[in-house]
């Protein structure tokens, strides 16, 4: 039976018998050249074609294989690219190094996977990022912070001795949609992490992972170099792992203490990636409780990282009170200033907004602001504020929402894939991090649904410009191995998700419409007049040149639009104004109209998608559909309760009750 365990490497027999007898002629024979990756590659054919196709490939070096691995001098495919052709009845794949056969072999696999022809490959694959991360936010007694699906991954107790096999899998799951970095633990990070014990047991998880060329970094506290009795309170919940009195970056005992610490990092594990890093954010600590710069606290784990070849990945979420009212435009104002001040193996790492992780944002505005630093957006596959493990919700477009959002930092067109590709500004580091959505549970993800997310993901952090039709089409092939009816009423059920769970429970950008603490029920009434504005004329935050000004932040063409009401785009409308009731839509409906109906699109989604499921119920494993129709009701049941709650809270205020 399906459990979802297999992810999108669900390996069915090919249905039809014509394209059937085709794969088996042009995957019977494997040429593959040694390579780091050889035995990877060779375990995942096989397991792969006797699946697909009932056969077990022969490996041989000769030119008469029907499927050709070799290098190429193409310099421009880089590390990872690859090309695959089909010539004269024999598949070519050609790499320029070896990491390039691992992910097209995953790319030929999935060719058979999604039932493609295979007569005119024309197949050319370079990564638009080099660095696709997935960040785990994982305590390292076990527990997930904002996760959803279980407890952790990582069997801390049983390392470094016992290595679960999930491990092997993940890897696969991840190279298969191209995430070559992890962090494995929470950004909230636990300083004993880089206790030497714990590092043993990172080494034998990085032993593991690099097989699949992914690279293993560590989320850093700041204040680890010190011994536990001297540091801040929000840390006495964790043990210690230095013994310094401080962790003021000036102090020359503590940069020796970071170039000693990770000196030791890289002799267990050579090929570590680097510290990711919250910083003065949320009470933890940070440079500036020396009175010191961002800049000048990351720079000092840089300097002890760069000898390795490692990168510091410094986050920008900040809200600190003291630098404005108005909580979204603290990150905005802490680091622009400190442009050009970071060393340059520093990448900064922005959430998508400038808020945190609402269902719907504005683009943070210091994508295209920063002119002389690798900034990387990073993106939460783990659905805290979007309905978590129960509501099926597939972020896809959210992301390409973001991806195509227009900053006008260089003129029309000057969109974030440019921006962190490298096409606008020439920064060093091109870079995306998504919060991942994994955990201990069967499936990994809780909903079989999310793990769309996870594979959407991987996918737009490899080729931004990918469609999300292309995406979405091969993730429901390879994890439903349906026909194409059901494909289209999968689609069908998937594609409307974000936007109607964004209308409901964050209508119009309005942001923090949850409880303060669970970020699922909602909680209008102990938000309302402390995140936004609501009284009888109308709802919403002015950030306007006459409010808060946050539109100032925005590049000109943006912020004259996001300025007027009149030409701010409708679905941002309550992130930038205080909105009146009355106010004409564009429909030519009043705001309280159009606000009403919008609330209630999550209860029409859901009841939408129980019909649609329903309809293919004969196409779809018994256990996987029993549970995401158990996902579905109580979804349906949450949706509503959601509802009648925003609808009690309202029409308070509403005029037209
Ligand atoms: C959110 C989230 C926290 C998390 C924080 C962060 O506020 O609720 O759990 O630690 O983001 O990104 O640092």
């Amino acid at each position: 039976t399906d459990t979802g365990y297999e992810l999108w490497l669900n390996y069915k027999p090919v249905q039809d018998l014509p394209l059937k007898q085709s794969y088996i002629q042009l995957y019977s024979q494997v040429n593959l050249p040694q390579c780091k990756y050889d035995e990877v590659i060779a375990e995942e054919l096989k397991g792969c074609l006797k699946a697909t196709l009932g056969i077990t490939p022969r490996f041989i070096s000769n030119t008469r294989a029907s499927i050709q691995m070799s290098y190429c001098k193409d310099k421009s495919l880089g590390m990872e690219g690859y090309l695959i052709r089909n010539n004269n009845n024999k598949i070519i794949l050609q790499a320029y190094s070896d990491a390039g056969f691992l992910y097209g072999t995953f790319h030929l696999i999935r060719l058979i996977q999604c039932e493609y022809p295979l007569d005119r490959l024309n197949i050319r694959e370079v990564p638009a990022l080099d660095y696709r991360q997935l960040n785990h936010w994982d305590d390292l007694n076990g527990n997930i912070e904002r996760g959803y699906a279980g407890k952790t991954l990582w069997k801390w107790d049983e390392l470094p001795e016992r290595l679960d096999e999930r491990y092997t899998d993940y890897a696969r799951a991840n190279a298969s949609i191209g995430i070559n970095g992890v962090v494995l633990n929470n950004v909230n990070a636990d300083p004993r992490i880089l206790r030497r014990d714990y590092l043993k047991k990172v080494s034998a998880l990085a032993h593991i992972l690099r097989k699949y060329n992914i690279r293993i970094y560590l989320a850093a506290n700041f204040a680890a170099p010190m011994k536990p009795s001297s540091t801040p309170d929000v840390m006495k919940k964790w043990g210690g792992v230095g013994e310094l009195d401080t962790a003021n970056p000036l102090d020359p005992n503590v940069q020796e203490w970071w170039n000693t610490k990770v000196d030791e990092i890289y002799s267990l594990i050579p090929d570590f990636g680097g510290f990711l890093v919250k910083a003065n954010s949320e009470g933890m600590p940070g440079p500036q409780d020396y009175h010191c710069t961002h800049a000048e606290g990351a720079n000092v784990l840089a300097r002890a990282l760069k000898p390795h070849g490692g990168i510091v990945i410094w986050r920008t979420f900040v809200y600190n009170p003291q630098i404005d009212k108005d909580r979204i435009k603290r990150s905005y104002k802490e680091f622009l200033p400190l442009d050009g001040k970071f060393d340059e193996n520093v990448i900064l790492q922005a959430k998508n907004g400038a808020l945190d992780f609402q269902p719907i944002e504005p683009a943070q505005p210091l994508f295209g602001a920063m002119k002389q630093t690798s900034l990387m957006p990073e993106l939460q596959i783990t659905q805290e504020y979007i309905g978590q493990s129960t509501y099926l919700v597939y972020l896809a477009p959210m992301w390409k929402e973001f991806l195509n959002f227009d900053t006008y930092c260089k003129g029309a067109g000057s969109n974030i894939t440019k921006i962190i590709t490298g096409k606008v500004y020439p920064t060093k580091y091109r870079a995306m991090a998504g919060v991942a959505n994994t955990g201990d549970s069967n499936n990994w993800t809780g909903h079989h649904f999310a793990q769309a997310n996870w594979f959407a993901f991987g996918r737009l952090a490899w080729n931004p410009k990918e469609t999300i039709e292309k995406i979405t089409s091969e993730w429901i092939k390879s994890t439903w191995n349906c026909d194409r009816s059901a494909e289209r009423v999968i689609t069908q059920m998937m594609m409307p998700t974000w936007n109607n769970y964004a209308r409901s429970h964050s209508p119009y950008s309005l942001g923090l419409t949850t409880q303060v603490s669970c970020h699922y029920r909602a909680g209008f009434d102990i938000r309302a007049n402390k995140e936004w504005k609501i009284d009888n004329k109308g709802i919403g935050t002015n950030r306007t040149f006459n409010g808060t000004d946050y539109v100032s932040q925005y590049f000109p063409t943006n912020c004259t639009h996001f300025n007027d009401i009149k030409q701010c785009p409708e679905l941002y409308l309550l992130c930038f104004h205080y909105v009146p009731w009355n106010h004409l839509m564009k429909s030519g409906d009043t705001f309280e109209k159009e606000f009403v109906e919008s609330l209630k699109q999550g209860v029409q989604q859901v009841e939408e998608n129980i019909q649609l499921w329903r309809s293919i119920r004969e196409k779809i494993d018994s256990r996987r559909f029993e549970e995401v129709m158990n996902c579905l009701l109580k979804e349906q049941q949450d949706a509503k309760a959601f509802y009648e709650s925003a609808v009690g809270f309202f029409s308070a205020y509403l005029p037209h009750k």
